[in-house]
């Protein structure tokens, strides 16, 4: 298929404003956006982008595509290019565009940091994990912070959705010396928690589902 990539592009210290670009790359039905990227960086080496796994698990590749974030390396052409043959990619909304499709993950990380997103271990636990606790993280565990639920749900000011996925695992997990202690470090009004719970399992890539506490 001959497929018409319209690829926001953005080098700041060349450009005043985004714009777009065409691309014109020959690619099956069964390849992905990213392979589609690939075909057009081959075209334009200065093309920048995020990727690494090719896999759907190191959450990289995540941009806008068609106007609706997701996993540029999980996404099949065959989905997503209409009759037109014709797909726009544009970075992550709500975040800072730094170069072409690469955005600036900083306010990810930092509300990532201050839910504290390591296990603290009780010094008494013989650390055995309960089966039916494991079972309940399980779906929180699978995050890959690819910052996609960031782009799509907004929390002004407050706890960013991928932080509260990470804080509620935490919350959960018996070994953890803060435990529910950690549901004070989070600021998410019950309004906001209810879009997390309601939207998280339609845009999240890795369908996360925030359980109701
Ligand atoms: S919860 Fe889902 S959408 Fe959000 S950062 Fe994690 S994997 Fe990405
Ligand atoms: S390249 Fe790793 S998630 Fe897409």
């Amino acid at each position: 298929m001959n497929l018409s990539l319209e690829i926001c592009r953005f080098n700041p210290e060349v450009d005043r404003e985004p714009y777009f670009q065409e691309f014109r790359v020959e690619i099956a039905g069964h390849q992905t956006v990213l392979d589609a990227l690939l075909e057009a960086w081959r075209q334009d080496p200065g093309l920048s982008f995020r990727r690494s796994c090719r896999s759907a698990i190191c959450g990289s590749c995540a941009v806008a595509i068609n106007g609706t974030p997701r996993l540029a390396c999980q996404t099949l052409i065959r989905d997503i290019a209409g009759d037109n043959g014709r797909i726009t990619i544009q970075p992550l909304p709500h975040f800072r565009q730094l170069k072409d499709l690469v955005v600036d993950l900083e306010p990810l990380f930092d509300s990532l940091k201050a839910v504290v997103p390591w296990l603290i271990t009780r010094p008494e636990h013989d650390g055995h994990m309960d089966p039916a606790v494991s079972q309940r993280m399980e779906s929180l565990s699978s995050c890959i912070l690819c910052g996609i639920c960031d782009a799509a749900i907004c929390n002004p000011g407050g706890t960013k959705p991928a932080a509260y996925v990470k804080g509620l695992r935490l919350a959960q997990d018996t070994r953890d010396v803060l435990n529910e202690a950690r549901l004070r470090l989070m600021q998410v009004p019950p309004e906001i928690l209810k879009l997390f719970i309601k939207k998280m399992p339609d845009v999240c890539p890795k369908k996360v589902k925030v359980p109701e506490i």
